[in-house]
């Protein structure tokens, strides 16, 4: 266990859980933390045999969002300090939204601002059902930026992404299901277990055929059909040549010799054992 000052950084095994520690400010992001969850994302990147990473928070926050003061009233008059805290807080969802392995949002709770493009940014979302989720930009007066519009225009239809951005309604967790900004939405008292259970599913696979999975996701959404088709296929090759072939070799021969169902099951991580 890593601990920065306001982040703490769990590494087992191929599992890194980077948890927002700022509980009595809901964990909102001040400058010192976005230092710190670029430093523990670089503690991550160090280690290879990381597959997943689950992101959340300590209390009854995920993340309150931008310290509306450390980030933004204080330093505002000083416009290279006001563009410099800006600036720490985009680079490291940059990095996250590029993170080669599988990024997982616990969201335990409150989920705002650029909290809510946290979420929006990983992977996988698994939210509590009472998680309250919200772009409250406008109710400050300014409009989801940083990347957070992004977000919402990437999960969320444009009446729903419109409607939130321009009233600032929160909205719960079970209702970021329906409105594409999480995976899954449980009872508080089963977060961790639903997460757990997805995450040692992620953790069974074939790190290649993950990272390469997230990869050819973010180039089929930006290409036509034909282009995607050629993409796929390429990616299929250096795939097989960076596992040496372990699909072929491994997984369908053990599907061969019937040691598990590829429609139900995982097969047998050979070559990580
Ligand atoms: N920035 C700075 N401080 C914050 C933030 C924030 N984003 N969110 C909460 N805090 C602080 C509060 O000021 C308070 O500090 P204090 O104890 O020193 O007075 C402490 O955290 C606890 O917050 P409360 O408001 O007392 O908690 P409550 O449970 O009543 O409300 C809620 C929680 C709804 C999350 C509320 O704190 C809130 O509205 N926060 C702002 C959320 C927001 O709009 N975030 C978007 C920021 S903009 C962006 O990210 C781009």
């Amino acid at each position: 266990m890593t601990s920065f000052t306001h982040v703490e950084l769990a590494i087992d095994a191929a599992v890194a859980t980077i948890r927002l520690n700022r509980p009595e400010k809901k964990n909102a992001l001040n400058p010192e933390m976005h230092q710190n969850i670029h430093d523990a994302l670089t503690e991550v990147e160090h280690d290879k045999s990381v597959k997943v990473v689950v992101v959340t928070g300590t209390g009854d926050a995920f993340c309150g969002g931008m310290d509306l003061e450390k980030c933004f009233l204080e330093p505002f008059d000083d416009p290279e300090q006001f563009d410099a805290s800006n600036q720490l807080a985009v680079s490291w969802s940059r990095r996250l939204k590029a993170f080669p392995a599988v990024t997982v949002a616990k969201v335990n709770g409150w989920c705002f601002g650029h909290g809510f493009q946290l979420a929006g940014i990983c992977d996988i979302v698994i939210t509590s059902e009472d998680a309250v989720f919200g772009m409250s930009e406008i109710n400050f007066g300014i409009f989801p930026g940083g990347g957070t519009m992004w977000v919402a225009a990437h999960n969320m239809t444009r009446k729903q992404a419109l409607y939130y951005a321009l009233t600032g309604e929160s909205f719960s967790g079970r209702e970021a299901v329906a409105l594409g900004m999480a995976t899954r939405a449980v009872p508080a008292a089963e977060l961790d277990a639903a997460v757990d259970a997805i995450v040692a599913s992620l953790a069974n696979k074939n790190v290649h055929a993950l990272r390469t999975t997230k990869q050819v996701y973010e180039s089929a959404i930006d290409l036509d059909f034909a282009k995607s088709i050629d993409m796929e296929l390429a990616k299929l090759y250096e795939l097989s040549y960076r596992t040496e072939n372990e699909w072929i070799r491994s997984a369908l021969e053990q599907f061969k010799r019937k040691a598990y169902r590829p429609g139900l099951q995982s097969y047998s991580l050979e070559a990580e054992r």
